[in-house]
């Protein structure tokens, strides 16, 4: 056993009694320090032997060859690193990023940075990140010098810099995702501000804008795959609206979701004992929840977005992610509709217990599901 699935076993062992007993703040402090080590340990690490997915698994999306439908979400490797590592654990794709433009630090309050908890009586987590990565150029640079596996395609999620919604940021964008292309990207998620209701009609027309601009300039030319991430909390009447307008630009499909900020309706799905550290994060930092509180909407949403796609005229498919954390979760997000599925917060509660088999371990219950 390695050092860092060592210390991955001993933290899922004392994790639910450290979130019970420990005062909040020094629960976050900790586990917002605790994650950046455990991350930067798990990146220096790596299985002796690369695990290798069943061909049974694999999936053809947009011509692209993805050799099992499971990857990381977007933001655990937003430095482009821990590539050969997800390769090497027999992940079906690789995701860089969120970058944007402009490098960013990450937000800081009360004097914890990047501040983020889990509640592993829950199976969930909460962070308020606020995007920390060094730009698009920085990661598409790195992109660029990774030597290429078969059937294992490299995405790279990118943003505008959140709450610049000027010409100057798509322009950035624009010249992110082509530097990202360059460097041999296959496809691509856009993590936009979407707004969750149908209500607020200017920001839905500004979307439509800038996803026209993108489908213009970048995809139509570039032929490149692009999904858009929307948010756990989207309405059924938003995703009704946006996968047509989707699909008519030639976006080649949509993630679905985002962390969610419902505090008040997930705070039922947090047990008693981790309630004392959920109610400190939201009320300090607010943030977004992930993991199995989130799963539910996320499936509905999938079918949601399923029936939409239908009238799509292209080749339009679903990434289900939220709350994904075994094989039967996998195959009930693909048999509502989704093709392809991400996980985050349950990757690293699996972590704990199988170590870098963390996939093959989900690819026997994907199998046995599916029977
Ligand atoms: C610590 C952390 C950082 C995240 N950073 C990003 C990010 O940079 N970009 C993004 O699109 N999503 C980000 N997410 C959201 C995940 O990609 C995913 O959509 C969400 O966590 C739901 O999946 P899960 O329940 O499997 O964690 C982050 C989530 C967590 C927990």
């Amino acid at each position: 056993m390695s050092l860092v699935e060592l210390l991955a076993r001993v933290d899922a062992a004392v994790r639910p009694a450290l979130i019970s007993v420990l005062p909040p703040r020094l629960a976050v402090a900790f586990y917002s320090w605790a994650r950046q080590i455990a991350v930067r340990t798990l990146m220096a690490s790596s299985p002796p032997q690369p695990v290798v997915p069943p061909p049974t698994l694999e999936r053809r999306l947009w011509g692209i060859r993805f050799r099992s439908p499971l990857f990381n979400a977007a933001g655990m490797f937003k430095h482009g690193e821990g590539y050969a590592l997800a390769y090497r654990q027999g992940a079906g794709a690789y995701l860089a990023g969120t970058t944007t433009a402009l490098p960013r630090m990450g937000n800081v309050r009360r004097g914890i940075a990047l501040p983020f908890v889990p509640y592993p009586r829950s199976s969930a987590a909460s962070n308020w990140l606020g995007l920390p990565n060094p730009g698009h150029r920085a990661v598409a640079q790195r992109i660029a010098s990774f030597e290429r596996y078969e059937a294992f395609p490299i995405g790279a999620s990118v943003a505008l810099d959140p709450g610049d919604f000027s010409i100057d940021a798509l322009e950035q964008l624009l010249e992110g995702l082509w530097r990202y292309r360059e460097a041999g990207t296959d496809f691509f998620e856009l993590n936009e501000s979407c707004p969750n209701t149908g209500d607020d009609h200017a920001a839905m027309n500004a979307l439509s804008e800038r996803l026209r601009v993108i489908a213009e300039r970048f995809i139509q030319p570039s032929g490149a795959p692009v999904l858009l991430k929307i948010s756990s909390d989207t309405e059924a009447a938003v995703i009704e609206q946006i996968v047509p307008l989707l699909g008519e630009l030639g976006y080649a499909g949509v993630t679905i979701g985002n962390t969610s900020t419902q505090y008040n309706f997930h705070r039922a799905m947090i047990a008693a004992s981790e309630r004392r550290t959920y109610d400190y994060f939201v009320q300090t930092f607010g943030g977004g929840i992930s993991g199995a509180p989130i799963r539910r909407q996320v499936v509905e949403s999938v079918s949601v977005a399923a029936r939409a796609a239908a009238q799509c005229p292209g080749e339009f498919h679903i990434i289900a992610v939220g709350g994904i954390a075994n094989g039967s979760h996998v195959v009930t997000a693909i048999e509502t509709g989704a093709s392809l599925t991400e996980w985050y917060t349950g990757y690293f509660e699996r972590f704990a217990q199988s170590g870098h088999l963390v996939y093959e371990t989900l690819w026997q219950e994907i199998i046995v599901a599916q029977r």
